[in-house]
């Protein structure tokens, strides 16, 4: 195997993935759509009353959110912890309009992610939100460049740019030599670097982190801790990151608790 190359700083890597942006702002002023509704200078993610109740198989329910309700401003990182089962993955797939909340709005900036018609919902979550879940949900069988390229290869940027900036951001956090393996030979930590890198690339305002450093060791979580805060500073972005990892949550501005359905300060 050959020798992993060290990450560079959070602060390098963000450089690239706003260089992937910036390549990104210019496709779509080409196209004339980097103005109008879909252009967010993200102020304010508003959320207000949020509940949410499954049901078990055997019809008994299990009221996971039950009326939660916080704000964030573009520039904050916010770690959710809280008890395994408490509900942290649920919230987060509500707040990106995965999953439907049974009652209460979330609004960032003016959009209306609850209220949101199913394909402006999909344009939102594709253009604004980044996603970086517990279990990654890589191509297995495309390679690392390919899966970080797919968010801007959807959004219809040339195949060889694409594959330029996804290189680079790999090359940041000390992927380089591994660009051209096939995503299912890599390790865990390897792979969490790879959804990390896929999530950032388009540069969203909003970016829901679950789990991100389940797989790492420690020195690598603190890494990427660093890279997810960095961004959120640099393009005042929101990330939230649900965490069992109190190191990992002491590099956010805030700490969340969720229990019994509700969120308070740590
Ligand atoms: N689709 C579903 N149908 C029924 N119950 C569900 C569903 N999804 C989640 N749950 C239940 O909702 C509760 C919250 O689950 P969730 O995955 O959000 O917890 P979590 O805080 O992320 O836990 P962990 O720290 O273990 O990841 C759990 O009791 C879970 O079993
Ligand atoms: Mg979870």
């Amino acid at each position: 195997m050959s020798k992993v190359q060290s990450p560079k700083s959070a602060s390098e890597t963000a450089s690239s993935i706003r260089e992937g942006q910036d390549l990104q702002e210019k496709t779509d002023r080409g196209k004339s759509t980097g103005a109008g509704p879909w252009t967010l200078d993200v102020g304010l993610f508003e959320v207000t009353d949020l509940r949410k109740t499954f049901s078990s198989p055997a019809g008994e329910k299990i009221d996971v959110l039950r009326g939660l309700s916080f704000s964030a401003r573009g520039g904050e990182a916010i770690a959710i912890m809280g008890a395994s089962g408490a509900g942290k993955s649920t919230l987060l797939h509500v707040l990106g309009g995965l999953e439907a909340a049974d009652h209460g709005s979330i609004t960032l900036d003016k959009f209306e992610v609850d209220r949101a018609q199913p394909h402006k919902l999909a344009r939102f979550r594709s253009k604004h939100v980044g996603f970086v879940f517990q279990f990654h949900h890589l191509l297995a069988d495309f390679t690392a460049e390919e899966n970080v390229a797919m968010p801007l290869l959807i959004r219809r940027t040339a195949h060889a740019e694409a594959l330029k900036h996804a290189r680079q951001a790999l090359e940041d956090v000390g992927l380089g030599d591994r660009s051209a393996h096939p995503v299912g030979h890599l390790s865990g930590g390897e792979q969490q670097r790879v959804a990390t890198c896929r999530a950032l690339i388009t540069r969203p305002s909003l970016v829901l982190a679950d789990e991100p450093t389940g797989n790492l060791d420690s020195s690598f979580a603190e890494e990427l801790a660093e890279l997810l805060v960095s961004y959120s500073r640099r393009h005042q972005a929101i990330v939230i990151v649900a965490t069992h990892s109190q190191r990992m949550a002491q590099f956010c501005d805030r700490i969340m608790i969720l229990s019994e359905g509700r969120l308070s300060p740590a």
